[in-house]
């Protein structure tokens, strides 16, 4: 069967969506659907090309046993054809997202929202950037994951 492939998308690929992803990924192994995806993350911007989550956001994810393995990237065109849905973190990301889907990929129809439009027990419309915040930033970030991408994936089961 084909697997449903999934992108999660923020400014430096370093707090966010690498969040998303780990949260996405023990979700899948927590409910026996592994096998059945493809996970991956990316940001809009260039500045940590290749560099580990921000340790601020891995120590956060440790303490509720989610482990952030991935290494940051640039989204590309090539990722429009790749995955099935593509989830930005905020207006912004989603904004830059379809410009760049507009000018490389416009006959593209992967599915482009905000994460949060899957949310349900949280009421902010965007998932807040912490990078130049507090520690208690992070937690909030992973607080409001956990509640969206359990909804993302309840929308699609
Ligand atoms: P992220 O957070 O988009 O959640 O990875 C940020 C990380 C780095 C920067 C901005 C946001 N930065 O400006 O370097």
């Amino acid at each position: 069967m084909k697997k449903i492939s999934v992108l999660f998308v923020c400014l430096g690929n370093i707090c966010r969506s690498p969040a998303a992803e780990a949260i996405f990924i023990k979700l899948l192994e927590k409910k026996g659907l592994t096998e059945g995806f493809i996970v991956d993350s990316a940001g809009t911007g260039s500045w940590h090309i290749g560099k580990k989550a921000d340790s601020r956001m891995r120590i956060a994810a440790e303490r509720r046993d989610i482990n952030i393995l991935s290494r940051a990237r640039k989204i590309t065109k090539d990722d429009f054809e790749k995955f099935d849905y593509i989830l930005a973190m905020d207006d912004s990301n989603f904004q830059n997202i379809q410009a760049l889907r507009d000018r490389t990929s416009p006959n593209n129809f992967a599915i482009i929202k905000k994460i949060q439009y899957f949310r349900s027990v949280f009421n902010e419309q965007e998932v807040p950037d912490p990078y130049f915040g507090g520690d208690e930033g992070f937690d909030h970030v992973l607080d409001i994951l956990e509640d969206s991408v359990s909804g993302f994936l309840e929308s699609i089961s």
